[in-house]
Order: C-alpha cells, then structure tokens, then sequence
C-alpha cells in the first residue's frame, strides 16, 4: 500500500510570539517541518503534500531546501484541521494509497509508532488513529471509546465533564485511504465551539458507515508538538541528549557529552574522540579515530582519519581533511581540500585551497582569496614549506616542495 504524508503547516504559531513561522523554527539546526516530514520517512512516502498558510511564501521555500521532494498546498484561511486535510485533496486526486496526517510542529514521532499505525491498517482497520495518555490531558481531543472501538473524538472545548475525565488524547495523527479520508471531509461541518471544521469528526462518519475504527497509542515525548520557545528548547536538549546517547553507544568518544552539540545530521565514526564544547554545525562527518579538540567549531566539513583538529580550531563547508592532517589553535578551513599529513598548526587562514600532502604551512599563512570582487584560487604542492606569516595573494600556486621565507608576500 503505498502512502502520503499530508503535513499541516498552516498555523501561526502564535505563542512562539516570534516573525518566522513557527514550522521554520529550528531544531538541531533543521526547521521543525523537516523533523516532522522525516518522521514519516519509514512509510516510504510516495507523496508528501504539506499544507502552507500563515508565512506561506517563507514555507515553501525552506521546503525546496529542505524537502525539495514535497508539494505544497496553500490554506489561504486557516479554518481548521479538517479544512487543512481537505486543501491536499486536488494535489491527490486518483491517489490510490493511504494518506497519513501530521503536524509540522511535531518533530519526534518515532518510525515504530508509524509501522504500528500501518500495521493496524494491513489488519483491517479502515481508520486509524494515534492515541496517547498525558500525564496532563489539559486541552487535547478526547478519544471516547465504546464497545471496545473508537466511537469519536471529543474536542476540549466541547467536552463535558465525564468525557474531560477521559485520559486517552488524540494526538492529531490519523492513517485511513486517502479517498475515504477525503469523502468524510466533505461531511465535516463547522458546528461546534471553536467554529471550525475538525479532523477529529471523520471518526464518528467512519462509525457511522460501518468501517471500523482503532487507536494506536504511542508515549507522550514523541507527541510533543512545539508551541512556544520553552517547549523548542526542552525539544533541543532532547534531541541533544539522544545524540549524545547514540553516538556514546556508536563507539564515539564524548570526553564531556553533555557540553557537545550536534547537528540534525552529525555523523561520528567509532573511536572519533570529541573532547569538549565542540559544536558541530550541519554537514558535518568525522571518520573513525580522527580526534576534535576543545572548542572547535566545524560545519560542512569531512575529517579523515587520524586527523586532529583545535582546540579553538574553525572549519567552514567544504572543507576536506585528509588522514593524519594537523589543524591546529585559531585556524579557519573554508572550502579547502588539505592533503594526507598536511599541517596548519596555528593562527591560520585557508580558503578556497588545495593543499598538497605533507605541506607544512607556519603560523599566521593566509591565503588572500579575495580581492574586493572576486574569490580566487591558491593551490600549495605536496611537501611545500610555508614560512610563518606568508600571505599567498591568489589566485596562485605553489609548487611540490617549494619554500617561502617568513613575512614573505607572494603574488
Ligand atoms: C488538535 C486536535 C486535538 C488534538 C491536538 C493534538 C482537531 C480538531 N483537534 O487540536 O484533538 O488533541 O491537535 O495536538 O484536530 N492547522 C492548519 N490549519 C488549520 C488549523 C490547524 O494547518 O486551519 C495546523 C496547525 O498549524 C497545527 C495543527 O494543524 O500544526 C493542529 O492545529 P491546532 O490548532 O494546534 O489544533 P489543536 O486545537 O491543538
Ligand atoms: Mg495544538
């Protein structure tokens, strides 16, 4: 059975009382929306159509970025989440699949809960919805079940007390044949206290044809949705602590785990040993057995084996640590490849470089890649020696095992 996700990312986000929107708010460095859409990634989405409104425009090109295999739909009004379902109904017109519902701003649901979900459905569930126990149910839909089957779901506003002491919630994510999904929809009214047009009352038009309804229950964490700025940093230092507990069990050597920060998509080789206060950015792998000192910050960047890199060392994107190279205290990469055994051991500037296995650059080598316009290239040969202080104006090029003098300026 093939799958769509429909993604809502119409809200305002009010509470975050912030001028991005809310689903662009980053997390480990991703937007939420792209934490939200790789949450369904076990499904196999053939389809993913998220729903846009409130900073539209802003949305849907963070997603050409982010999930550039995503269409999007626009909600010009936000007038529920059963409105919102219903604006993906054209872009899945013929779509023979499920359709699986969820929100931009919840980042953590696990690939388990989905493959439950979907289980439920291979087992003859027509809907299926899942359900979660808060510890505080405070104003989340209530899930009613009668006769051992969801009979329909009761928004807060409209409970009245007996359903309120109910402590089954809706999560907001529901899994049903896309075409059912929709024809219920368009039975969906605005009748009730908030006026708008709920998700939650296609359960009881399912109840009502005769198909059968189950609640699948995940655990509270992976439900979180992210409303305010408190609750994004509580899901940062989540997701943190979990990095740092996979990357413990990888085999990686976190000196001070707790003061290491990594990125949606940091990869860290077994043995990699990361000393601490080491901010990784996105983009960034560090192979097996290469050591990160104190204090480095590094982003879009590859560093090979046996590397070592700081304390207080920079690497910028594209830069390309070979094995055993040496970056050193107070040296900026950007955009250079160096060499097996290079060295650039202090108070360094390359970009836009190639340098040369073995080189050796002393301390304070610039490459002056920028003349005011344009950035230029500077190529260093294998064994070069680079006296301290040598300023190399690019675009130029050094030779194998060539020599400059200290203090010297090479155009
Ligand atoms: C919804 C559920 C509730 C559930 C809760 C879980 C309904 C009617 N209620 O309530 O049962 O317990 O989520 O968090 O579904 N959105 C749009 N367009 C709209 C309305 C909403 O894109 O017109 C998006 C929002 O941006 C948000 C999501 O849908 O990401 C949920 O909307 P929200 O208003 O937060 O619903 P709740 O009232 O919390
Ligand atoms: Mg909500």
């Amino acid at each position: 059975m093939s799958t769509a996700l429909i993604v809502l990312a119409a809200g305002q986000g009010t509470r975050m009382n912030s001028d991005l929107p809310k689903v662009l708010h980053p997390l480990a460095g991703a937007p939420l929306v792209a934490h939200a859409i790789r949450s369904g990634a076990g499904l196999e989405p053939a389809r993913i159509v998220v729903v846009t409104g409130h900073g539209g425009d802003q949305v849907e090109a963070a997603l050409k970025t982010w999930a550039p295999e995503a269409e999007t739909t626009r909600q010009s009004e936000q007038l529920g989440t059963g409105h919102a379902v219903l604006q993906a109904k054209e872009a899945l017109t013929g779509f023979e699949g499920d359709a699986v519902v969820l929100y931009g701003d919840s980042p953590f649901i696990g690939e388990g809960t989905f493959a439950s979900m979907a289980e439920a459905r291979a087992n003859g569930a027509d809907l299926v919805v899942l359900g979660f126990r808060p510890k505080d149910p405070a104003r989340y839909g209530r899930l009613i079940v009668e006769d051992s089957q969801l009979a329909r779901i009761v928004e807060f506003k409209d409970a009245n007390d007996a359903e309120r002491a109910v402590d089954l919630c809706n999560s907001g994510v529901m899994m049903m044949r896309a075409g059912a999904m929709f024809e219920h929809l368009g039975q969906v009214n605005n009748d009730n206290a908030a006026g708008e047009y709920y998700l939650t009352d296609i359960v009881a038009l399912a109840r009502a044809a005769g198909q059968t309804v189950r609640v699948v229950e995940g655990s509270e964490a992976e439900m979180q949705g992210i409303d305010t700025r408190v609750a994004l940093a509580r899901a940062e230092a989540q997701f943190q602590a979990a990095a740092r507990a996979q990357a413990l069990e990888d085999g990686v050597g976190l000196v001070s785990p707790e003061t290491v920060i990594f990125s949606h998509d940091t990869v860290l080789g077994r043995d990699a040993i990361i000393e601490q206060n080491v901010v990784f950015g996105p983009g960034v792998t560090v192979e097996s057995g290469a050591h990160i000192r104190a204090f480095s910050h590094i982003e879009g960047a590859h560093v090979s084996s046996g590397a070592i890199v700081g304390p207080f060392a920079r690497l910028r994107p594209g830069a390309e640590l070979g094995g055993d190279v040496r970056v050193g205290n107070f040296v900026e990469i950007k955009n250079a490849t160096l060499d097996e055994g290079a060295k650039v051991n202090h108070l360094s500037y390359v970009g836009d470089a190639h340098v040369g296995a073995a080189a050796n650059l002393g301390a304070g080598t610039v490459t002056c890649n920028y003349d005011g316009v344009m950035k230029h290239h500077t190529h260093i040969g294998a064994g070069a020696f680079i006296g301290s202080s040598t300023m190399l104006v690019a675009p130029i090029s050094v030779g194998d095992d060539a020599m400059t003098a200290s203090g010297s300026v090479i155009t």
